[in-house]
């Protein structure tokens, strides 16, 4: 079998976003594109001569011929071994988790997350480092040079590997190990959670509905709360892994894990809820008639994460996303730790963790994790939030009602306007940013802006400089309103709006939070003129 060197030409954007490249599944379906995309990854971080890689996606539309081509230049391009988890399969975390456990070189990652699947879909890859974690930004800049100037690629002549079977093959000169998927993952979950006190959680009639999505976290969540916890079968629904995801869309919010919300305020529904995204980073909790934003989750899970064995000595520190809302921040303080703003995308977090310097991380868009692996962890926020009901015997309602008692209650929403034109987001954007000197001082109903400026994150740990990380108004009476393009989109743009707002007055902790957010979120279209520039009512998505 010998290497083919093929020509090939750049191809424009194929800049990685805020979570490696996403792309229409037919774009990357293109001669080449795949291809120039993964030589640009292993050329980016010095090439793979002599190396191991993890591989493994969430099993969507593309996913097996992907790895097929990865797999074939990898070995051409002399890496000594590829890790794949069987059938293709591997969640975030748990590719994360074994490129740590393995110590490889690293990983790609197929997947478009949260976006639905299918021809017509969505589909992505991601090349995570040594640590587990997402490339930093260095590294993707380096990918993304690489991609302009791109003259050729290496590929071998080679029939593909039965990615079905568990065994160890050989691809020309390269090892090829097929793994179980779940067994690693599973035995990490087991070391940081009490097993003992959720078997007997659900042995004493706990009743929990996992919605799997028709995503990656089926086969996790089966082996994991059923057959190792003891969970009635059928807890899990949805849980074989469909390439076109059964034809939904795989994001765990309360819009499309609508069926799971139905169940959830359903007169004798269960105990609890929880979803997972399309590669099992993200999470949904859920409670009877109770459901947790995910800025609240990340509070609470900080707040008593000492209640699970993992984490019993305490937390070195927390992190968030800077449009994460600050009830994290308020947790915090009360345990006299550090609490980091990041920018958005859990590339940011890596350092923090790998210096010990944060011990649980979270954003606002429903992901939560810690130093257990360098990704979001969609069952790992589960199970936390399930050994918590299990040490406190509380309901997910009566956690949040003692949280907010405690804390204070930090009235949260993100609201998205998708599939914008790129140039009137482009000019909300510029507009908003040439008025940061006019903006303190003016006042919109109720609300007088105090300060208003563009996030920018200096990493404390390697002192790079990330600018242009979404813009910020505070007013004075405080709350806050955050704009942001997402960098996960593959249609026009999508604008993010993110409002906040504290109240600690104890009678006003039951509202509904767009009501106890009415005069934020009005003020936030008057400041940007949203509606009048996207031509749009209402948000698509509020969440
Ligand atoms: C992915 C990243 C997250 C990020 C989210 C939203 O899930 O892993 O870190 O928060 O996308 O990003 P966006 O740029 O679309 O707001
Ligand atoms: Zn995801």
């Amino acid at each position: 079998m010998t290497p083919h060197i093929v020509e090939t030409t750049p191809i424009e954007g194929q800049k990685p976003g805020t979570s490696g490249l996403r792309k229409k599944t037919r774009v990357f379906m293109q001669p080449h594109y795949l291809e120039n995309y993964v030589q640009a990854i292993f050329d980016g971080i010095g090439g793979v001569q002599g190396k191991v890689l993890i591989i493994g996606g969430d099993g969507r539309y593309f996913n097996d011929r992907a790895i097929q081509v990865i797999l074939r230049m990898a070995a051409a391009n002399g890496a000594s071994g590829c890790i794949v988890g069987q059938g293709g399969i591997l969640s975030t975390p748990a590719a994360s988790h074994l490129i740590r456990k393995r110590g490889t070189d690293g990983g790609l990652i197929l997947s478009a997350s949260h976006n639905p699947g299918g021809p017509d879909e969505d589909f992505g890859l991601k090349y995570n480092g040594p640590n587990g974690g997402p490339a930093n930004e260095g590294v993707t800049d380096r990918i993304f040079a690489r991609t302009k100037d791109i003259d050729s690629y290496r590929i071998l002549d080679a029939q593909d590997v039965d990615l079905d079977q568990i065994a160890s093959t050989t691809l020309g000169d390269m090892q090829v190990e097929i793994v179980d998927p779940v067994t690693d993952y599973a035995a990490l979950m087991e070391e940081l959670f009490d097993f003992d006190a959720l078997r007997a959680l659900f042995a004493g009639g706990f009743r929990m509905r996992f919605d799997a999505m028709h995503a990656v976290t089926g086969p996790y969540a089966t082996e994991i709360l059923e057959n190792r916890l003891g969970a009635p079968k059928g807890t899990v629904v949805n849980g074989t892994p469909l390439p076109d995801f059964g034809g939904g869309h795989p994001d765990p919010n309360p819009i499309w894990a609508k069926d799971l919300m139905d169940h959830m305020y359903a007169e004798d529904g269960p105990d609890f809820g929880a979803a997972s995204d399309g590669d099992g980073d993200r999470n949904m909790i859920v409670g009877a008639n109770c459901y947790v934003s995910p800025s609240d989750s990340l509070a609470v899970l900080a707040d008593l994460a000492h209640l699970a064995p993992g984490y019993a000595k305490g937390l070195a520190g927390i992190a968030r996303s800077m449009p994460t809302s600050e009830a994290a921040d308020r947790v915090a303080a009360a345990k006299g730790i550090d609490c980091y703003a990041t920018p958005t995308g859990w590339k940011f977090f890596g350092n923090l963790l790998d210096a010990g310097r944060a011990t649980i991380c979270g954003e606002e868009s429903a992901g939560t994790g810690s130093d257990h692996v360098r990704e979001k962890d969609g069952l790992w926020a589960v199970l936390l939030w399930l050994n918590i009901l299990a040490a406190t015997d509380k309901s997910v309602m009566q956690v949040m009602t003692d949280h907010w008692a405690r804390y204070g209650r930090n009235y949260y929403s993100r609201h998205d306007y998708e599939a914008v034109d790129t140039a009137a987001a482009n000019q909300l954007m510029d507009d908003l940013r040439a008025s940061f000197g006019s903006l303190p001082g003016q006042s919109f109903g109720p609300l007088t802006v105090e300060t208003a400026d563009e996030f920018a994150y200096d990493d404390p740990v390697d002192g790079s400089r990330s600018s242009g990380q979404g813009i910020r108004v505070a007013f004075a009476s405080g709350g806050r309103v955050m704009y942001r393009l997402s960098g996960t989109g593959t249609e026009g743009a999508t604008l993010r709006v993110y409002l906040e707002r504290l109240e600690t007055d104890p009678d006003a902790l039951a509202q509904d939070a767009q009501a106890a957010l009415a005069s934020v979120i009005a003020a936030a279209d008057q400041i940007a003129g949203i509606r009048k520039r996207t031509g749009r009512d209402a948000p698509d998505v509020i969440t």
